[in-house]
C-alpha cells in the first residue's frame, strides 16, 4: 500500500462511499486528509473537484474523489495541470490507469458502483505502481504538451 497521505474529496452523491472508504484507508493505517468532510446538500462537483485537484497537483499526493458517476470529478479534475484523473469502475481498471498511465486521481461513482467493488477498486489503485518504461515516454508527453512544451 501506499505510505503517501491521500487526498479525499465528494460531493453530496460522493459523501457517503467516501465516508466507509474512510474506514478502509484508516484500516490500513494510510492517512488521508479530507477536503470535503461535511455533507452539503446540492453542492457541486466542479467547486470540489477544482480544489481538491490543486491540493493533488501542489502536493505531489495522490487523490480520491467521488461524485455520483465518477465522471463529472475526473472531468473538471482534469483540467487542472499536472493532474491525471481516471474514472474506474473494475479491478482491472484500477489496476492499468496506475501500471500505463501513472494516474494520480482515482474517480469513483458512488451511484454505480457499490461498497465493495469500491474497495477492491481502491486497494488495487493504491497498491498498483507505475511500470515506468515506455509507459513514461507517453506520460511524458502528456506532461510537455501541457506544459507548452513540443511533444
Ligand atoms: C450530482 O447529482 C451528480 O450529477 C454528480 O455527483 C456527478 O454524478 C456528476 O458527474
Amino acid at each position: 500500500m501506499v505510505k503517501e497521505k491521500i487526498v479525499l474529496a465528494a460531493d453530496h452523491a460522493g459523501f457517503e462511499l467516501k465516508e466507509k472508504l474512510k474506514k478502509v484507508l484508516e484500516q490500513n493505517e494510510i492517512a488521508f486528509e479530507d477536503l470535503s468532510p461535511k455533507f452539503v446538500d446540492g453542492d457541486d462537483y466542479p467547486d470540489i473537484a477544482f480544489i481538491a485537484a490543486q491540493r493533488v497537483a501542489r502536493s505531489k499526493l495522490m487523490g480520491v474523489f467521488i461524485c455520483g458517476t465518477g465522471y463529472g470529478m475526473c472531468t473538471a479534475a482534469n483540467k487542472v495541470k499536472g493532474i491525471r484523473a481516471t474514472p474506474v469502475y473494475d479491478e482491472k481498471m484500477a489496476r492499468i490507469s496506475r501500471q500505463d498511465n501513472d494516474a494520480n486521481v482515482l474517480c469513483l461513482g458512488a451511484r454505480l458502483t457499490d461498497e465493495k467493488t469500491a474497495v477492491v477498486i481502491l486497494k488495487t489503485w493504491l497498491n498498483t505502481r507505475f511500470l515506468e518504461g515506455r509507459h513514461a515516454r507517453r506520460v511524458d508527453k502528456i506532461k510537455r504538451f501541457e506544459g507548452g512544451l513540443p511533444i
